[in-house]
């Protein structure tokens, strides 16, 4: 073996060490107005693939994303991956105008990046206008193949969007707002997961449940898309152990109540410890009292 050869094939070692169980996982995003009925009426919103929230990327650290984006909407559009350390590919990270030019009504454009040295939870949306209202969904970056979570692994793993959701298209609201220079129109709704729940007028169906078996510690991501306010989060005579935010472990911690800033996540652990009922999860934007 030559000089040369000795040194790629060292080289082609150390690549293949490196990029080990890594994957490039491939998406395709296609924004469209879709029918979605809130609070007794039906809206055409803008959606990703007919779902409201967007799909849920689950990846692992170290992994690559793919995303083509196809804009049928009749808006320009861009995503942004949000928390996500943008290594060397500024240009994926979608703020319009600022890193891109948007995606025009019937075009596209490919997103490709690698999240590296981050584990747990962030989260994707529109950055265009205030599309965002209904464009977004959870990003997940689990551990590297063969890496644990530093806490006990939980039984199951549910995704919490906490949103707001107008009665109307939310690009009219800011546009008006923006050409009366008044502040926008407040939200007609808080959601979990885009669901406004039971406790807002036509919505007992439009209201998220999240299974836990008794003795079971499930794993809650809890992401704030709301557009501009902060929100709370409880579960009904409940605990929750805070193991992480914005996509970084933390010392666990135990508290009855989160508050999340519009963009931030924070990764709970909560165990069926109750007896085995009905338990409220809330959002609101004043801190929510304890339901009996
Ligand atoms: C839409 O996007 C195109 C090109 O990406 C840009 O030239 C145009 O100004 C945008 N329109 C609006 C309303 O932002
Ligand atoms: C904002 O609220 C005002 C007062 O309720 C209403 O008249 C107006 O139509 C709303 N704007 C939009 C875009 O929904």
């Amino acid at each position: 073996m030559g000089i040369i050869n000795k040194f790629s094939f060292i080289f082609l070692v150390i690549f293949l060490a490196l990029s080990a169980n890594a994957e490039v996982q491939r998406h395709r995003f296609v924004i469209q107005a879709t029918k979605v009925k809130r609070l007794c009426k039906t809206h055409n919103t803008i959606t990703v693939n007919g779902m409201f929230p967007g799909p849920t990327l689950e990846i692992k650290n170290g992994d690559t994303l793919e995303v083509q984006v196809v804009n049928k909407a009749r808006y320009n559009v861009t995503i942004h991956w949000h928390g996500v350390r943008q290594m060397r590919t500024g240009w994926a990270d979608g703020p319009e105008f600022v890193t891109q030019c948007p995606i025009r009504p019937g075009g596209s454009y490919t997103y490709r990046f690698t999240v590296q040295g981050q584990e747990g939870t962030l989260w994707w949306h529109a950055h265009s206008s205030w599309l965002r209202a209904t464009v977004y969904g959870a990003l997940i970056i689990r551990p590297r193949e063969g890496k644990s979570y530093p806490f006990p692994k939980p039984k199951r793993e549910t995704p919490i969007l906490l949103g707001e959701w107008w009665d109307t298209n939310p690009i009219d609201v800011v546009r008006e707002a923006t050409r009366t220079e008044a502040a926008p129109n407040v939200s007609d709704a808080y959601t979990i997961n885009a669901q406004p729940g039971d406790l807002y007028k036509c919505s007992s169906k439009e209201t998220t449940i999240v299974p836990i078996d008794s003795g079971e510690t499930n794993l809650l991501r809890v992401i704030n898309v709301a557009l501009n306010q902060p929100l709370f989060f409880k579960v009904a005579n409940h605990k929750l152990t805070v193991v992480g935010a914005d996509a970084s472990y933390t010392k666990p911690f135990t508290t009855s109540v989160l508050m999340l800033g519009p963009g931030q996540s924070t990764d709970v652990l909560i165990r069926g410890d109750q007896p085995p009922s009905r338990y409220y999860m809330v959002t609101s934007v004043v801190l929510p009292i304890k339901i009996k």
